[in-house]
């Protein structure tokens, strides 16, 4: 069966035709550039290269980010020579203040790492950690039933310990080149001197304004006389130029210790309504752990990335895994659709019973990813119609311990980074604040994430524990997918989107649309988005995409049209050269040399 002429998007309908739909259809007042054009030459060439479905090409080193302020900071400290963990700093600061809906020092973030001169790859967890006073019940109400998503998000309650600037510090420490204190130059300097409020931001605030107002310091800063800051506006914030200085000057500690510290304790417990338990022991025992690579097989590739706490590289690599149990499908077959769709369904079944924080409970990672298990999974995929119903496999074990399913709930949110050096190394990292502007409260000018939102509220299920229930010092299950693609040992695409748990589909669809379907990593990045997570397939409104969901409701899936707003960034890197991409349904770019 045929899909009209859709889903060949971005190659028969052109690149430039197939960006352009999605920025028209998806999020129109977010498709332009904002102003951004004046930040300099190359960021209006970029952003005309977007806008056209080009790749920007480079021989030595790249960027791609969410924000121009963003990935200009990191393009300066590549072209001086510096590596991407140093580039990454500079990124990370600024994503912080000018994309502060998204990502920041108040967060927590995964970073995966291939080096240029030894070939290996590993991973740093800076993920945010529940304090030594949550309980499983942390989001319960008196009669132990779950509390609604909102009264849980907002205030101090979900904020766990950030992440983030120890991620930074330690990222530095083993990888970084340049000096740290000049990383954060370009941050503070924006911060002093304001940055133009750009269209996503204002748009994200006016439509998060009664949350955003619950909370003085909050109120101030983004809604000025009561009122949504307004696209444009020059925005200064000279608590964030205070931080960022003082890390500069003192290191990522200064978070976790002193005054900083103190004030974001007291910030949580003293949130009207909703206080939490964090405390200033939980900030100074902070740790960022760095833990082997989860990498699963296709066609000839590895495809590795973020392990437990994360589920991204498990739930990717076992969709991919089981759609090499198979050869490629053309992306106009409405069957190629029906295997994706239902490869993802087997794998969230798996993801809701086994994944989680595995220092809590034991995650049998080796037998998620095993290509024989997936190719015993994937057997069920060889009907011509959608599966009745998914229950999770049974992959080999380390420790027998059948945990329930899980109903986190998680929304989208969240921003990826990629990055290429002239040394050879490559950079994927997915950073968050969970929800978007995360608890909404803010502490020294920067977000407090909501992340402790991402366990799964209820702890049990017919009296058996659920694997990722809230623990003492615990890190909340994760989706963030940064990923890089090697073959024979080298790095060949390096991305990585937001998105909560689609952000596990949007990888997906990006890898098999570069391996698979051969666009380059703009084409794959725009490619309307076809999702499945838990039975209901979602559609990209106003896409090609669309157009496929009848003939997949036929098939027997449930479906939904409805705005999919990715923010994939990514990098190839072939004998001809690095390519990068950006996704056109956000502000974002890539730039290199
Ligand atoms: N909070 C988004 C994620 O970690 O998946």
């Amino acid at each position: 069966m045929r899909v009209l002429l859709s889903l060949t998007f971005a190659t028969a309908l052109g690149g430039m035709a197939a960006a352009q739909q999605v920025a028209d259809a998806v999020d129109p007042e977010m498709a332009h550039s904002g102003g951004f054009e004046a930040i300099s030459a190359e960021v209006a060439a970029a952003l005309g290269a977007k806008a056209a479905g080009q790749p920007v090409a480079a021989n030595n080193w790249m960027v791609a980010a969410a924000n121009p302020h963003a990935v200009s900071a990191g393009a300066d400290v590549l072209r001086a020579g510096g590596t991407a963990a140093d580039a990454m700093v500079a990124v990370q600061s600024v994503l912080g203040l000018v994309e502060p809906q998204s990502s920041g020092i108040g967060g927590g973030a995964f970073l995966v790492w291939h080096d240029g001169a030894t070939g290996e790859i590993t991973t740093l967890d800076g993920r945010e950690t529940a304090p030594m006073a949550a309980t499983p019940q942390l989001f319960q109400n008196d009669a132990g039933e779950p509390l609604k998503f909102w009264d849980a998000v907002v205030g101090g309650r979900s904020v766990g310990v950030p992440g983030t600037p120890a991620l930074m510090q330690t990222a530095h420490e083993k990888w970084g080149t340049a000096e740290w204190a000049d990383l954060f130059t370009a941050a503070a300097g924006l911060a002093e001197d304001g940055f133009a409020v750009s269209p996503r931001l204002a748009g994200l605030v006016a439509r998060d304004a009664d949350r955003l107002g619950r909370f003085p310091a909050t109120a101030e800063y983004l809604l000025p006389g009561g009122e949504p800051i307004a696209v444009g506006t020059l925005l200064k914030n000279p608590s964030y130029a205070n931080v960022m200085r003082r890390m500069a000057a003192e290191g990522a500690g200064v978070i976790y210790r002193g005054q900083i510290a103190q004030d974001i304790v007291s910030t949580v417990r003293g949130s009207e309504d909703n206080p939490g338990v964090l405390a200033l022991r939980d900030l100074a025992n902070y740790e960022v752990k760095q833990r082997p690579a989860v990498c699963a097989e296709f066609r000839g590739h590895e495809v590795c990335g973020m392990g437990p706490p994360s589920s991204g590289a498990l739930t990717v690599g076992q969709i991919l895994g089981m759609m090499n149990a198979s050869a490629p499908g053309a992306p106009d077959d409405i069957q190629t659709w029906r295997r994706i769709g239902d490869a993802s369904r087997l794998a969230f079944a798996d993801r809701g019973r086994y994944m989680a924080d595995s220092d809590f409970v034991p995650v049998p990672t080796k037998g998620l990813v095993d290509p024989d298990y997936l190719a015993q999974r994937a057997e069920v995929l060889n009907s011509e119609t959608a599966l009745e119903s998914v229950a999770p496999g049974e992959p080999a074990w380390d420790h027998a311990v059948l945990w329930s399913d899980d109903d986190s709930i998680e929304l989208p949110s969240t921003s990826h980074i990629s990055i290429v050096d002239q040394y050879g190394n490559a950079l994927s990292m997915t950073t968050t604040i969970e929800n978007g502007f995360g608890s909404r409260l803010m502490s020294n000018g920067f977000f407090l994430n909501n992340e402790l939102t991402d366990f799964s509220f209820r702890s049990h299920r017919n009296g058996v524990p659920i694997a990722n229930r809230v623990e003492p010092g615990k890190r909340p299950r994760s989706s963030m997918s940064p990923t890089i693609v090697r073959k024979d040992g080298a790095p060949v695409l390096v991305v990585g989107s937001p998105g909560g748990s689609r952000i596990i589909g949007y990888t997906t669809q990006a890898i098999m649309a570069h391996i698979d379907w051969g666009m380059d990593v703009q084409q794959a990045v725009a490619m309307p988005h076809a999702v499945n997570r838990f039975g209901t397939y979602d559609f990209e409104e106003g896409t090609a995409a669309a157009e496929m969901a009848p003939q997949l409701e036929a098939l027997g899936f449930k479906v939904n049209t409805r705005a999919l707003t990715s923010g994939l960034h990514a990098i190839s890197i072939s004998a001809e050269g690095l390519l990068g991409g950006a996704d056109p349904r956000r502000e974002g770019i890539a730039l290199g040399e």
